[in-house]
């Protein structure tokens, strides 16, 4: 495997990085000691885009007095623009005890002292019923697809792994919470989990970024009053336009690993 650079960003604004090797294939994504390994070393990666690219979507959608879960922050500083933007009361979780103990370290240095940060599986979430008004995740669910095989039809390990998942979320999130899930994950792959008929959220999403989109899916709890008449949605292929630097980025890696199922 050839180092590429690491930023998966092509933000020039963004902030530098210092991993500048990617793992030998996408599986590697979901070996936990792979994720020490890479956060013993590196200071800050941020996967797909930058708050900046859909911080009005955030705007939008989380107010200054909720209550937010980010599950798998990873070295990202997702929390801290969250709470730049007056968003204090954040739990982030990460399955990595090296990126909880480093993120733990680089928020008490900014002096972000609300902020917790908790070593804990997305799969098997360790806090009460309807505790968060928010749960939102950048990039991390998306490790669970990366050996799915057919995206049309995933594995049923892979469908078991994303339902644990998904039920913890639910769980979590009080009766009128929402579900951000940053990812690119295209909608028709997306919607028959996300839409299981044992959630009672709705389903929305906006999309963002140049070149290859990334999705921003909204989850409303209580708000599945009307039973969406299931669509069969166009199969689209990756835009054959996008930017190199897109094309150079590590998650491109990552989504190339479920692409390459589809034809
Ligand atoms: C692709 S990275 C995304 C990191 C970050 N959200 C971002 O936007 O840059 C995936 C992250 O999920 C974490 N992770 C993987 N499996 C997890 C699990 N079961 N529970 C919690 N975190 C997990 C990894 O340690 C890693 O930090």
């Amino acid at each position: 495997m050839e180092s590429r650079p690491a930023n998966g960003d092509s933000d020039p604004n963004s902030n530098p990085v210092t991993n500048s090797v990617g793992p030998p294939s996408a599986l590697t994504y979901l070996d936990p000691h792979y994720w020490d390994e890479r956060f013993s070393s590196e200071e800050h990666y941020e996967w797909f885009k930058d708050y900046s690219h859909f911080q009005h979507l955030i705007k939008s959608n989380i107010t200054t007095s909720s209550s937010v879960l980010e599950l798998g922050c990873g070295n990202s500083q997702l929390c801290d623009e969250l709470y730049k933007d007056g968003i204090v009361d954040i739990t982030c979780i990460d399955l990595s005890s090296v990126a909880v103990e480093k993120m733990q370290t680089r928020l008490l240095s900014k002096g972000y002292k609300e902020i917790k940060v908790v070593q804990a599986d997305m799969l098997d979430l360790p806090f009460d019923t309807e505790c968060f008004d928010v749960v939102i995740e950048k990039g991390t669910m998306d490790v669970l697809f990366v050996d799915a095989g057919d995206p049309w039809n995933p594995r049923e390990e892979t469908v078991s792994k994303v339902m644990a998942t998904l039920d913890g979320v639910h769980r979590v999130l009080k009766p009128d919470g929402i579900f951000i899930s940053i990812t690119f994950g295209q909608p028709h792959f997306r919607r028959p989990l996300f839409m299981d008929p044992k959630f009672n959220w709705s389903m929305e999403y906006n999309t963002f970024g140049d070149g290859f989109h990334y999705f921003f899916y909204i989850l409303r709890k209580g708000n599945r009053h009307i039973e969406e008449k299931e669509e069969p949605e166009k199969h689209q292929n990756p835009p054959i336009n996008m930017y190199q630097d897109e094309l150079e980025g590590e998650d491109y890696l990552f989504r190339t690993s479920i692409d390459a199922e589809e034809n």
